[in-house]
């Protein structure tokens, strides 16, 4: 009697093609999960290359020859002041990546305004025509860069003075 039942469940699910259809579907998305999950463990295709640390202060226009084309491929990225080293973003900012615009150049005014495009050329950009919500829009993503990236230096304003930073740390 219980076999019989058992045997007429699975006959129905497999009679009924919208059953055989949820069953593909269920296995699909089962399938899906497996072999995402496998590849959240895999290496990163590019292991971020080891550049010595660097501490210093940048104009925009020495900023500009971080654009990952130099020998060692260091590539900088200045958001609201604050120089950071996205080297290990090499696939965003790298040359033909989705962001090189930003490369070796201030990118605040391109985060808050949704453009892929460079900032202005050499000169210093004190972004002070963006709105409050622009430049609430700079900060989230300096965060964004202090969590993920490491802090280089500052971008100096027009007539600004470098820091002296101690030797042990821009020497590392
Ligand atoms: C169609 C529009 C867009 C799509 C589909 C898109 C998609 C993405 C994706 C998938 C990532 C990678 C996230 C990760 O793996 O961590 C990313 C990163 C990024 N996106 Fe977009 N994006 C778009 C537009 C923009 C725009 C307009 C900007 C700014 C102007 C922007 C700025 C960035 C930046 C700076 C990163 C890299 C963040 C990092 O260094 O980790 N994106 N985007």
């Amino acid at each position: 009697m219980a076999e019989e039942e058992g045997g007429s469940v699975l006959g129905e699910v497999l009679a009924s093609p919208l059953n055989l259809l949820l069953v593909a579907l269920v296995s699909f998305l089962a399938y899906k999960l497996l072999t995402g999950r496998q590849r959240e463990y895999e290496p990163p295709a590019e292991p971020s290359p080891e550049l010595p640390r660097l501490r210093r202060d940048f104009t925009p226009r020495e900023l500009r020859q971080f654009d990952g084309s130099g020998p060692d491929g260091r590539l900088l990225v200045a958001v609201n002041g604050k120089v950071f080293d996205v080297t290990r973003g090499k696939r965003f900012y790298g040359p033909g990546g989705p962001y090189a615009a930003f490369a070796g150049r201030d990118a605040s005014r391109g985060l808050a305004t949704f453009s892929v495009v460079g900032g202005k050329e050499d000169e210093y950009d004190d972004l002070s025509d963006l709105d409050k919500m622009e430049m609430d829009s700079v900060r989230e993503w300096e965060e964004s860069f202090q969590d993920k990236y490491e802090y280089v230096g500052k971008l100096l304003r027009p007539g600004e003075q470098p820091t002296v930073y101690p030797e042990e740390e821009s020497s590392q």
